[in-house]
C-alpha cells in the first residue's frame, strides 16, 4: 500500500487557536482524507511547538510555569484538530520525552559531524517569529514579518554551518521544479539563496526554557532547530516507523516559515544524513474582514466559536472555497452566511431534499430502475464522470478550492437536470413512470457521487447523505477508487429522507 506523510507546521500556543491555525489544519484534512479514499496508508501529523523565548515570555505574562501554561494551551489546539474533525493521526509537543531526546540525538550527530562550531552571537532577534535578523532584513527599523520592535542579542552561542549547503540548496531547488509550489514562492527561495546564507546560530544561552545541548547544558537548543525535527520525531526517528514513511510527501506551511522549511530543514537533514522532504505547500494568510490577524490589534475570531454558530461543515467549506490557491484570503461573517445560504443549503442541502422527497413520493422511497436513457441523461452522465476525473487532479495539485468549484458544477448540473426533466410532470403522465424511473436513478446516482466526492472537504455531511441514500455499505471501508464510477448504485435500494443537511442563517449585513 502507498504510504503518504503530510504535515502541517506545529503551531506556538503562546495563545488560543485562531483561523490561521484552523485554516492550515483544514487544507491538510481534505488532502490526506482524499489520499485515503484513493487507498493510500496516510500518516497525518500535526501538533504544538512548545519552547523558546515567545512561549516562555506569554508563560510570564499570564503568571504561570511555561510548563502549566503550555499544557492548557495545547490542549486548546488539540480540541480544536477535534471540534474541526481534523483526522490527524498523531499530535506531537515539542515539550514530550520522545521529540526531546530526538532534538538531543540530532544535534550530537551534527556537532560531531563538525557542523556545529562555538561562537559568539551579536545580532537582532524577533521574539514573535524566534528568528535572528541583521539592519538590512528590517522595514522601517522593524521585523519585517510582523511589523514589531526587535531586540538587540549578545550572546555565547552554537552555530550551525548551514552556508556550507547553499550551493547544495540551489542546486536541489532549481532541479526540482515541484519541491516548493507555489512556484513564485520557490523563486522567491532561489532568489535569496544566490544572495548567499550565513550560519545559523542554533543555541541560545540566555534562555532556558528549551531542550538542553547534548554537550553543554547552559545553552538550550533554538526553538527553529528543535521544532522542525518534530517531524522525525513524532514517526518514530529512527525506528522502523521512520524507515516507513520518511521522506515526508508534503510538509504544509504558511508563507511567513517558508526560509525555515525550503533552507534551514533540508539543511539540517542533509547535514544528519537524512533525505529532504517530497513536496512544499506554501498557503496564503487568512484576514479577518480585510485586516492582518494580530494580537495588538485585537482582531482574532475563534474558530470554536464560528464551528459552534454555523456548523463545522460551513466553516471548512467557506475556508477551503473562499482562499484562493497559495494567496491570502479574506474571513467575514456575512460572507460564510452568503456560502452556507446558497451554495450549501440551496444547491446541495435541496438537491438532496427535493431528490429524496421524489423517491419517496413517487417510488415509495425504492430507488427505481435505470431504464433507456436519452441525451439529457448522458450529458448529466458526461459531467458527473468529468467532475470525478478533475478533482483528484485539483486536489493533488492542492488546488482545493477549484476542486469544490468543479464539484459545484455537477451540483449545478443536477439541479438543472431536474428542471429539464420536469418530474412532477412525468408523473403525471400515464406513461410517464419509466423514464420518471430514470430521472430519479439519475439523480440519487448523481448524490451519491457527490456524497463521495464533498467527503474530504465536508466529512459530516457526507455521512448525512450516505444515510438519507440508503446506502449499505459503510463510508469508512470505501474504496473510492471502486465507488467512484458511475452505475453502481443499486435499484431497490432504500431512501430515506432526513433532517435538512443545512438551515439558512439570517445575514446580519442584509445580504443574499
Ligand atoms: O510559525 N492565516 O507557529 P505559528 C493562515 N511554531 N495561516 C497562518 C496565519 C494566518 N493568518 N497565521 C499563522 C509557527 N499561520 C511555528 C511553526 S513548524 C516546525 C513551526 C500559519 O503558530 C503559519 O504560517 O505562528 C504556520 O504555518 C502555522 O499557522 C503556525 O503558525
Amino acid at each position: 500500500m502507498k504510504k503518504f506523510y503530510l504535515t502541517t507546521a506545529i503551531d506556538y500556543p503562546s495563545g488560543p487557536p485562531h483561523i490561521g491555525h484552523a485554516y492550515e489544519k483544514i487544507l491538510g484534512d481534505v488532502i490526506v482524507r482524499w489520499r485515503r479514499l484513493q487507498g493510500e496508508d496516510v500518516f497525518f501529523l500535526t501538533g504544538t511547538d512548545e519552547h523558546g523565548q515567545k512561549i516562555e515570555r506569554y508563560a510570564r505574562e499570564f503568571g504561570k510555569s511555561p510548563q502549566v501554561f503550555v499544557d492548557e494551551m495545547s490542549a486548546r489546539f488539540r480540541e480544536m484538530c477535534m471540534k474541526l474533525d481534523i483526522s490527524n493521526d498523531d499530535f506531537i509537543r515539542t515539550t514530550e520525552e520522545r521529540h526531546r531526546k530526538v532534538c538531543r540525538d540530532i544535534f550530537r550527530k551534527v556537532f560531531e559531524k563538525g557542523d556545529i562550531y562555538r561562537g559568539k552571537y551579536e545580532g537582532l532577534y524577533c521574539v514573535d517569529c524566534e528568528a535572528f535578523y541583521v539592519e538590512r532584513d528590517l522595514v522601517e527599523g522593524k521585523c519585517p514579518v510582523h511589523g514589531r520592535n526587535v531586540e538587540r542579542v549578545e550572546e555565547e552561542s552554537y552555530f550551525f554551518r548551514m552556508s556550507k549547503y547553499r550551493d547544495y540548496l540551489l542546486e536541489f531547488l532549481e532541479g526540482n521544479e515541484e519541491f516548493v509550489q507555489p512556484e513564485v514562492r520557490r523563486n522567491e527561495i532561489i532568489n535569496r539563496l544566490r544572495g548567499g546564507i550565513k550560519d545559523l546560530c542554533v543555541s541560545r544561552s540566555s534562555l532556558e526554557w528549551g531542550v538542553p545541548l547534548p554537550n553543554d547544558d547552559k545553552h538550550v537548543i533554538y526553538v527553529w532547530f528543535d521544532a522542525l525535527l518534530n517531524y522525525v520525531s513524532a514517526i518514530g526517528y529512527p525506528g522502523e516507523r521512520f524507515g516507513e514513511y520518511w521522506p515526508a510527501d508534503i510538509h504544509l506551511i504558511g508563507k511567513d516559515i517558508l526560509w525555515q522549511h525550503a533552507v534551514i530543514w533540508p539543511s539540517i537533514l542533509r547535514a544528519a544524513g537524512l533525505e529532504p522532504p517530497g513536496k512544499i505547500f506554501v498557503h496564503g494568510f487568512v484576514n479577518v474582514e480585510g485586516e492582518k490577524l494580530s494580537k495588538s490589534s485585537g482582531v482574532r475570531v475563534d474558530p470554536l466559536e464560528l464551528v459552534d454558530k454555523f456548523g463545522v461543515d460551513a466553516l471548512r467549506y467557506f475556508l477551503i472555497r473562499e482562499i484562493p490557491y497559495g494567496e491570502d484570503g479574506n474571513f467575514s461573517e456575512s460572507a460564510l452566511i452568503r456560502r452556507l445560504n446558497n451554495d450549501l443549503a440551496n444547491d446541495l442541502g435541496n438537491l438532496l431534499s427535493r431528490t429524496l422527497t421524489m423517491v419517496e413520493k413517487y417510488f415509495g422511497g425504492n430507488v427505481p430502475d435505470r431504464g433507456d436513457v436519452l441525451a439529457v441523461d448522458r450529458d448529466m452522465v458526461r459531467v458527473a464522470e468529468d467532475t470525478v476525473r478533475e478533482v483528484g487532479d485539483y486536489i493533488d495539485n492542492f488546488r482545493l478550492g477549484e476542486a469544490l468549484i468543479y464539484i459545484w458544477r455537477l451540483i449545478s448540473r443536477a439541479n438543472k437536470y431536474i428542471e429539464e426533466t420536469s418530474p412532477w410532470v412525468l408523473a403525471k403522465e400515464e406513461e410517464g413512470n419509466l423514464r420518471l424511473g430514470t430521472v430519479l436513478y439519475q439523480l440519487v446516482e448523481s448524490l451519491r457521487l457527490l456524497a463521495i466526492l464533498i467527503s474530504p472537504f465536508m466529512p459530516r455531511t457526507s455521512s448525512k447523505m450516505w444515510e438519507q441514500l440508503g446506502m449499505r455499505k459503510k463510508f469508512e471501508v470505501l474504496d473510492g477508487k471502486e465507488e467512484l464510477v458511475w452505475g453502481r448504485l443499486k435499484p431497490g435500494q432504500r431512501v430515506k429522507r432526513g433532517e435538512n443537511l443545512f438551515e439558512k442563517k439570517e445575514n446580519g449585513n442584509n445580504e443574499k
